[in-house]
């Protein structure tokens, strides 16, 4: 998970705290991300955090103190809410970026971590809900990864004016749910860009996309590019895109932000029923 950015684009509410401890209903982004990488079967979460990210370290953390009161009045459901945080099996570690440098260099930081080894790369800001049948963005991931012995990246359909928010791949015009890339570009301008198909911020790699980053240039926007070695990944071996079932919010905007906040709270047991009462007043 690199979380090192510094979410300008949400200022003020991130002056003090990062963006991926935002809170969508109830959970902080953060934590939908790592509960989707659980779900994939990944035990092992690896942060790559910049200054002022304690607050994502705590918050995968034990809480002694509020455990222990939680404990002591009997809140229970409470107690066990806490403890979700830290499923069975989760281990966590921490490893800093020094300098925003671009995701290409976040991604590199893991490197000493993540060994030589598939790993995923979450971007959390991006909060990606699965279908029922086909689980989370990841679970797909991973499986078409298992069975194509291959990166895979997760993408969808962008408006055309969007091109130059997103990494666009080249699928040589196939339309088909999983299809090897030809290439990828990093922004292009929308009279440039090779597709609609953006990334959304979801890829399964083989590790050997870190011989590539090493390699790598600054890119679009003076960043080392995580786009740009997997470029260079394509031109050795095949790497895959899927059109993953589901919908993605760009927590990153507020606009976005807005939409998860009422897609989640439409769907959250809690305050569903509320929620949509509330709508309809408002109405
Ligand atoms: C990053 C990637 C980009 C991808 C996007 C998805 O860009 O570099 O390829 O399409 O995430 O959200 P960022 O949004 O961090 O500028």
């Amino acid at each position: 998970f690199p979380v090192a950015g510094l979410g300008t684009r949400f200022l003020p509410a991130t002056k003090a705290q990062p963006k991926e401890m935002l809170c969508v209903v109830d959970k902080p982004l953060i934590q939908y991300a790592v509960e989707e990488a659980y779900e994939a079967g990944i035990r092992h979460m690896v942060f790559v955090t910049g200054r002022h990210k304690r607050s994502i370290e705590d918050h995968f953390d034990t809480a002694p103190e509020l455990e222990a009161e939680l404990e002591r009045s009997n809140k229970h459901e409470l107690l066990a809410l806490v403890h979700s945080v830290q499923p069975a099996g989760m281990v966590c570690s921490y490893v800093r970026q020094p300098k925003a440098l671009g995701l290409g260099h976040a991604v590199l930081c893991a490197q000493p971590i993540v060994g030589n080894e598939p790993f995923a790369v979450l971007l959390a800001d991006d909060l990606l809900i699965g279908t029922t049948e086909a689980g989370g963005v990841t679970t797909q991931l991973v499986r078409d990864f298992v069975r194509m012995q291959s990166s895979v990246i997760a993408v969808q359909d962008v408006p055309r004016e969007d091109t130059r928010k997103y990494g666009i791949v080249d699928a040589g015009g196939s339309l088909d749910t999983l299809v090897e890339l030809r290439g990828i570009v990093e922004k292009p301008h929308p009279s440039d860009a090779p597709s609609t198909l953006g990334v959304a911020g979801r890829y399964v790699l083989g590790p050997e996309i870190f011989r590539e980053l090493v390699k790598q240039k600054p890119g679009a926007g003076g960043e080392i590019q995580l786009t740009d070695a997997i470029a260079s990944l394509i031109a050795q071996r095949a790497v895959y895109a899927l059109r993953y079932e589901g919908d993605r919010y760009d927590c990153g905007s507020k606009l976005g932000f807005l939409h998860a906040t009422l897609a989640i709270a439409r769907q959250h047991p809690e305050v569903r029923e509320d929620f949509e009462a509330l709508l309809r007043a408002l109405r």
